[in-house]
């Protein structure tokens, strides 16, 4: 039986996708590497360091580990500058209706995210004390396809992760859920996924029953 319900943040909860692309083009544009909107979406998901990896992958040039360190904080300055940006009218639809719901129904609620700037992502959105936990980027050592971050949100909230479904728009999080042993839905890009459990294009499409017996519906 689910009692958890454990949310991806970017992509899920907020779309952050195209301040990563802006400032992650910026970075690229300054060290000459080719970067697209195409590339960004290999990002999904993937920490900030492995995502530095990939589009150092389009360079020639090799860094070494104190250059990479540079240009992810470089990266994270522009990133957070344009956070400022975001606000409540940033949440993407259906999550607050979803959200409500959940709780009328003693559901607990978390937060599973890769990002280390979900604390300020939350709290600029207005979402900071709504949530029974939050395992984000701050607390975990092994990022995306690993559980740990899956592991860590059922460990706050006193849940088995049998118990757990997980909301995810990227396929290094449906991975990350199943191996932790929860159900994963997979929204979004997700909606491809081969080992998602269900399957939406947009969280307003959900219907709360099917989410909470996690039966497999396309649309
Ligand atoms: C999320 C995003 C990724 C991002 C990662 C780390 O998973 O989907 O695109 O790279 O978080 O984000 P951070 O805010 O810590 O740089
Ligand atoms: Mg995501």
């Amino acid at each position: 039986k689910i009692s958890a319900v454990i949310f991806d943040l970017d992509g899920v909860i907020v779309s952050t996708d195209e301040y990563h692309y802006q400032a992650w083009k910026q970075i690229s544009d300054q060290e000459n590497i080719y970067f697209d909107r195409a590339i960004n979406e290999r990002l999904r998901g993937v920490s900030r360091m492995e995502s530095l990896d990939i589009i150092l992958s389009h360079s020639d040039k090799v860094y070494s580990e104190s250059e990479k360190y540079l240009l992810a904080q470089r990266k994270n300055d522009i990133y957070c500058e344009l956070l400022n940006k975001l606000s409540a009218n940033d949440i993407l639809p259906g999550i607050i209706n979803l959200l409500i719901s959940l709780k009328a129904r003693d559901i607990k609620i978390a937060i599973g995210s890769s990002s280390k700037n979900t604390p300020f992502i939350l709290d600029q959105i207005g979402l900071a004390t709504n949530f029974d936990a939050i395992a984000d980027g701050n607390s975990i050592k092994n990022s995306m396809p690993d559980s740990e971050v899956f592991l860590l949100a059922a460990e706050f909230l006193g849940v088995q992760p049998e118990e757990c479904v997980v909301i995810e728009d990227a396929q290094a999080g449906i991975d990350a859920a199943k191996a932790a042993g929860m159900k994963a839905v997979g929204i979004g890009s997700a909606a491809k996924c081969f080992n998602a459990d269900m399957k939406l294009n947009d969280i307003s499409n959900l219907d709360i029953d099917h989410l909470l017996e996690v039966n497999e519906i396309r649309s």
